[in-house]
Order: structure tokens, then C-alpha cells, then sequence
């Protein structure tokens, strides 16, 4: 029988534990945060993510999911130690490689017999032999000679459809660099060896930040795009079609937007640049991505300033705060700069999301939250769509007073909008040209 333990029972951890016990493994999910493992053991999820409670439900159910916060229950008997530990940006902007060296050295400390220990974190190049360094010397502390392997698998699935990512991956890369842990990774893997990619540990690592960069970099090209639009009267949802109907190109990772946040693509560019600037390796397109980025939503707070002149007193309703569709993850949100920025130029905010308020009560205690999208827009003075959840996408239109929108998502047709009364406003699209508020 496979037993896997699974180290930090995040959003990563826990899909990927959850996933491999409904494919047959038994899977300990071990995690530091003892509020965490108690709600994972009675069956709850402490975030939203499509599917997982069913999955972690039958997990237990069938007694192949077990959660644990003791190190040396949840290791003892396992072949395969995943790490699935945070890696936050430093204030240099390198990656903090901290958690995943602490948990390294804390199973070492209760290994007893071979392991090996699979990277799931995005980590840089050169981690697996730091991870490898810290086991051996902890272990030779210890005065007890325990083989163990390490290799890189990192993990490439999207909050809002990681189940579904997991289970049916585009490619699994793994890192090896010895027969026994490559044979141990297939087997592993054994029902997706079709999906495999084995590979040396640090191209492994760098591939990781390779994708996350390219999406990175295809939303700040559209967003680059669409300012030009904006300035040259062109529309840049037909200039998205045109392109991505180019089998080169594709459709996806070309919408224009606020920009991109999260967990992973700001802090993940952020790395590659600090990894380049190590290797004294100039960087200009790293340095390009993230001022256009950040760039992105200043243009869209100047536009709500230009139309209303000034936002003191004035009420705006944000629909959607989460980072993306489909979770409740506010990392790096967009929805976060809006709300401060706003709050400093004086505005009243009011906010509706599907799944991620609780978590934005705790940043934002004094901004008022509704039930829903129309009791945000009530009595305030703009809307502005923040995130582009389904849920906004069937708004009916005929309840709403408030006629302004500022779209950050270019969810809705110009034509329509103007149709309805309102003055609409969208990123980089052709629309009527509106007379200021003020
Ligand atoms: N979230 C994503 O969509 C995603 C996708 C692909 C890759 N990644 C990468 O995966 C890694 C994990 O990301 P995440 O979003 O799951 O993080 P997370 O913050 O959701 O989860 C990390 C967990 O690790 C636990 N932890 C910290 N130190 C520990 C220790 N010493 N022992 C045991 N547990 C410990 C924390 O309590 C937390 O529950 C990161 O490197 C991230 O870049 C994330």
C-alpha cells in the first residue's frame, strides 16, 4: 500500500492529499495550524475551492485521508513525503525559502526508515539541494544513517478549478536525480505516465516559474494592448479574438484587465527577477510585467477619479474582492489596492463577493459588506466590477438605480450598457465618451 504524507495543508497540500487518497493512496495531511487539522477532521474545508469538501469527505469516509499536527505520527510509515509549504516573497523580493527548509529539518528529526521527500512548493533552482543538505545534517546530528532521495514535482493546478487540474493534469514534471527515485515517482504516478515529464531537478524548478511568467506576461502584453487601444480607438476584445484565433497564440491568459494578483504570478516574477539579478542577468521584461501590472490599477482608480473628481462622500459598490473567479483567495488582490486607495481619497465602500468576504472582514472591518450585488449598488454612487464571477455575469440590469459602472473585467457590451442609461466605462474597449460628473 502507498502511504504519502503531505507537509502544509494549504491550498496546494490539501488538494494534492485529497486527490492522491481518492486514487488509492492513504494520505496523512499534516499542517502546524492545530485550528486547521481540527476542522479538516470533522470534514470541513477552512476555504472555498469547487469540489474539495466532497473529495475530503469521501477521503475520510473511506479512511485513506487523515489529518495529523504531530510530525512524527504523520511520517512514521510513510515512502513519500510531499512539501507543500508556503514560499513568500522576501522584502527583497527573493523567494523565502524558510518554511520549506524548517519542515525539511522537522522530518528529518522523526524519519525513520527511506523516504523520499517531493518539492510541491514553487521554489528556486538550487532548493532541492538545500532541502537535501538540511536532511543530511540533521539526520548525521541525529547519529543515525536513514537513505532518503529528494526530488521536484511542483504543482501547477489554479484556485477555482484545482481538482480538476489535479486529477486531469496538462503535464506532471518531475525532478529526479537517481534510478530509485525516478522508479518511485512512476510508480507513483503509475495511472498518468502519459502525462509524465521526468526531467533534471533544476530545470524542474526554473519550468515552474517559466509558466507562471508567460501567463504573467501574456495579461500584461493585453493590458499594454489595451491602454494603446484606449489611446488609438481600436477595441482591444476584437484585437483578442484576432490574435488568439492564431493556433500560435491561443485564446487563453489574453484578457485585459486590472491586472493579475494572487498567491503565485506576482510573487513567482518577482522571484525570477530576484533569481536574474543574482546572476547578474539583466531583466528588463521581468521589470516590464509588474510595472504594467501595477500600472493597470492606478489607471483604472485615475478613471474613477477623472469622472467623479474628487471621491470624498462618494459611495462605491465593488462587486467581486477575490483575486480571480471561483475562490476565496484575496493574496494580492486587486479588490486589496481599490479598497485602500479608495478609503484614503475619502469614498464610503460597500462590497459584495460570492465566496471571499469573511476573509476581507478581517482586513477591511469598517467598509460595509451586503448580501448581495444589487444591495451594494443601492444608493451608491459607482459600481465597479472587480472580479469576474459568474454571478455578475446575470445581473439584471432593470434593479439597479445606480448608472455608472467602471468595469475592470470587461464583462459587459458598451452598446448594451449605454442602452440601459449607464455611463460604462471598461478597459481598453471602444465605448461612448461620457461627460464627467463633475
Ligand atoms: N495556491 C496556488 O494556487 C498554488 C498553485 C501552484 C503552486 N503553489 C505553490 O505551492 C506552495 C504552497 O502554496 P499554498 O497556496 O498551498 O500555501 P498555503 O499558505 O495555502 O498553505 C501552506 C500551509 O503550510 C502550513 N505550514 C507552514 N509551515 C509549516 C510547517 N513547518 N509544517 C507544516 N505545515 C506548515 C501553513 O500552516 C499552511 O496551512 C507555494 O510555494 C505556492 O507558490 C500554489
Amino acid at each position: 500500500m502507498t502511504r504519502i504524507t503531505i507537509i502544509g495543508t494549504g491550498y496546494v497540500g490539501l488538494v494534492t492529499g485529497a486527490c492522491l487518497a481518492e486514487m488509492g493512496s492513504t494520505v496523512t495531511c499534516l499542517d502546524i495550524d492545530h485550528n486547521k487539522i481540527d476542522c479538516l477532521k470533522r470534514g470541513n474545508v477552512p476555504f472555498f475551492e469547487p469540489g474539495l469538501e466532497e473529495l475530503v469527505k469521501r477521503g475520510i469516509a473511506s479512511g485513506r485521508l487523515l489529518f495529523s499536527d504531530q510530525y512524527k505520527k504523520a511520517i512514521r510509515g510513510a515512502q513519500y513525503c510531499f512539501l507543500a509549504l508556503p514560499t513568500p516573497s522576501n522584502a527583497d523580493e527573493s523567494c523565502n525559502i524558510s518554511y520549506v527548509l524548517k519542515a525539511a529539518t522537522q522530518l528529518a528529526e522523526v524519519m525513520e526508515d527511506y523516504l523520499i521527500v517531493i518539492n510541491k512548493s514553487t521554489v528556486p533552482i538550487g532548493t532541492a539541494e538545500k532541502v537535501r543538505a538540511i536532511i543530511a545534517e540533521t539526520l548525521s546530528k541525529r547519529g543515525v544513517d536513514i537513505p532518503f532521495d529528494v526530488a521536484s514535482n511542483p504543482e501547477f493546478l489554479s484556485e477555482g478549478t484545482a481538482v480538476k487540474n489535479y486529477m486531469h493534469p496538462d503535464r506532471i514534471l518531475i525532478g529526479v536525480d537517481s534510478p530509485r527515485a525516478e522508479q518511485m515517482m512512476k510508480q507513483l504516478y503509475a495511472t498518468q505516465l502519459d502525462r509524465l515529464q521526468v526531467m533534471d531537478i533544476p530545470s524542474t524548478e526554473l519550468s515552474k516559474y517559466a509558466a507562471n511568467g508567460m501567463l504573467a506576461l501574456r495579461i500584461s502584453y493585453m493590458n499594454e494592448l489595451a491602454g494603446l487601444c484606449e489611446k488609438l480607438g481600436a477595441d482591444i476584445e476584437l484585437v483578442k479574438q484576432a490574435i488568439g484565433a492564431d493556433p500560435r497564440i491561443g485564446h487563453r491568459y489574453l484578457n485585459p484587465g486590472i491586472g493579475f494578483g494572487g498567491s503565485c504570478l506576482p510573487k513567482d516574477v518577482k522571484a525570477l527577477r530576484s533569481t536574474a539579478k543574482e546572476c547578474d542577468h539583466s531583466s528588463a521584461l521581468f521589470d516590464a510585467i509588474l510595472q504594467i501590472n501595477e500600472r493597470q490599477r492606478q489607471v483604472f482608480l485615475e478613471k474613477i477619479v477623472d469622472y467623479f473628481g474628487n471621491l470624498r462622500g462618494k459611495t462605491l459598490a465593488l462587486w467581486g474582492l477575490s483575486f480571480k473567479p471561483d475562490t476565496d483567495d484575496l493574496r494580492e488582490a486587486p479588490a486589496l489596492y481599490l479598497i485602500e486607495s479608495l478609503i484614503e481619497l475619502g469614498a464610503n465602500v460597500k462590497a459584495f463577493d460570492p465566496a471571499a468576504m469573511q476573509n476581507a472582514k478581517a482586513l477591511f472591518p469598517t467598509i460595509q459588506f451586503c448580501a448581495d450585488a444589487y444591495e451594494a449598488a443601492e444608493h451608491s454612487d459607482a459600481i465597479l466590477l472587480i472580479t469576474e464571477w459568474e454571478h455578475f455575469k446575470r445581473i439584471d440590469f432593470s434593479k439597479i438605480k445606480c448608472h455608472t459602472l467602471f468595469d475592470g473585467r470587461n464583462q459587459y457590451d458598451p452598446v448594451e450598457m449605454e442602452n440601459l442609461g449607464f455611463d460604462y466605462f471598461s478597459i481598453g474597449k471602444k465605448q461612448p465618451i461620457y461627460e464627467r460628473a463633475h
